[in-house]
């Protein structure tokens, strides 16, 4: 048992060695003129985040020691488990070589561009061969990097790369402290920086730096400018998130799809079941028609969809995880005009259809096929024409100032989970729905 202890010596080695990595890191220089904060949106900016707007939809991957305890990768403080014992999860933290393959398999499969995988998770285990602690990957567990296999696979299909990042951590001795004691604060934040200083430094080009949770501490006590800086300085091209207390590149809403105001860039980061982190008996799942859902209304409002998967401590990827996004995949790849390099859409108000937009191009998606005929309300402009995706067929179209009227269409749904008609029309397709509970003539008293 005694060497699944990682004893504080080690963790100090780790210690030792940061105020180096943190010299380094003070050298790495972002390009010139890159706002550190990566708030400004600037045109540095905009090149940087191109692939990533076109690209509409990512893999979220949560792996680490909790997917070996298998109760949510929360279970480390929900359920207030001592370090030793955690530590022994390791034991069963066992993935198969070619795992993240399948994941990157999967992910493309799914139609799915970009993958951001848990480099470290709040429970503080590195899944990458860290020289800065032992408690990692290399050592323990599956005794490979795992970040180095990741990437590789990720590659291979085709994906960009991402890594996920806990500032937060419950098993560093300085994790709380850092809060209330100055030295160990300085420790904990040479550590912090040493490690991402790693990530960006031995894995070639990476694409996102996906921070998460900065308890217990401020953009000023993590030295999240300097850390910015270091990252841009790293890697010219990245883009990162907001959760180092810093705006970045990009808004994170999670469990939740709401558009940002003023243009900026989110994105909505959801679970396929209620767990980010594998739960053994969690099957609450979404089925393929929600997935597909959630991205289209991520698409029409100008933003990306990360669909997580939390992989069995083999690496596995859970069975319905696999089902579901390979259902969806499906849809999305016969559809990917439709998605991919999607325009924010002004079109939205319907009970039974959402829509995205390509230049004059409305795709009205229809979730819950009505009958033989559709509507749209208060679209301003006229539509030239309107066809079926699945089959080209083209569709009648009647308009009157208010109403949009399609009809002549199947009684029954024609493609399933979601059926799209495409309408061409004179100008960027716009809905105004208080014109026509305004201006659509009204009845006198009575009938
Ligand atoms: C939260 C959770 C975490 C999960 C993350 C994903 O911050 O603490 O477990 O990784 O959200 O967005």
């Amino acid at each position: 048992m005694g060497h699944f202890i990682i004893g504080r010596r080690d963790l100090l080695a780790g210690a030792a060695a940061a105020p180096l990595a943190a010299v380094g890191a003070a050298n790495a220089q972002p390009p010139p003129g890159r706002d550190p904060s990566g708030g400004a949106a600037d045109a540095d900016q905009q090149r940087r985040m191109k692939w990533w707007h076109d690209a509409k939809f990512g893999m979220f991957i949560h792996f680490g020691l909790y997917a070996a305890h298998g109760r949510h990768e929360w279970a480390m403080e929900d359920e207030a488990i001592p370090v030793a014992e955690y530590q022994r999860f390791t034991e069963g933290f066992k993935p198969a070589p070619g795992s993240p393959r399948k994941w990157a398999q999967l992910a493309k499969a799914a139609g799915m561009k970009y993958m951001v995988l848990t480099s470290k998770h709040h429970e503080g285990f590195c899944n990458w061969d860290t020289k800065l602690t032992n408690y990692n990957a290399a050592k323990f567990g599956p005794r490979r990097d795992l970040i180095a296999e990741y990437v590789e696979a990720a590659r291979a299909e085709g994906m960009r790369v991402g890594f996920y990042y806990s500032l937060m951590d419950w098993h560093h001795p300085d994790g709380a402290r850092c809060a209330t004691d100055e030295a160990a604060r300085r420790r904990f934040v040479d550590y912090t920086h040493g490690l991402i200083r790693e990530l960006l430094t031995n894995y070639g080009k990476i694409d996102i730096l996906w921070y998460d949770v900065s308890w217990p501490l401020d953009a000023a006590g993590w030295e999240s400018e300097k850390m910015n800086r270091m990252v841009f300085g790293l890697q010219p091209d990245i883009i990162v998130n907001n959760r180092n207390k810093l705006p970045g590149d990009f808004s994170t809403p999670e469990q939740t799809i709401k558009a940002e105001e003023g243009g900026r860039a989110w994105e909505s980061c959801m679970t396929l079941n209620d767990s980010w982190g594998y739960q053994r008996a969690d099957d609450n799942w979404k089925t393929p028609r929600t997935v597909i859902r959630n991205l289209i209304t991520c698409a029409r409002d100008g933003g990306n969809y990360l669909l997580n998967i939390g992989p069995q401590p083999d690496g596995g990827i859970p069975p319905e995880s696999e089902r579901i996004l390979r259902a969806a995949g499906e849809w999305v790849h016969r559809h990917g005009e439709t998605i991919y390099g999607a325009d924010r859409c002004r079109v939205a108000r319907n009970t039974y259809a959402n829509f995205t937009r390509k230049g004059n191009t409305l795709y009205m998606h229809v979730h819950f096929w009505p009958g033989s005929d559709v509507a749209i309300s208060g679209l301003r402009q006229k539509v030239l024409s309107a066809k079926l995706m699945n089959t080209g067929q083209s569709v009648a179209v009647a308009q009157d100032g208010f109403r949009t009227h399609l009809t002549g269409l199947p009684a029954t749904a024609p493609d399933s989970p979601v059926t799209t008609i495409a309408l061409e029309c004179d100008g960027e397709p716009v809905q105004d729905t208080d014109y026509v509970r305004i201006n659509k003539p009204r009845a006198g008293v009575g009938i």
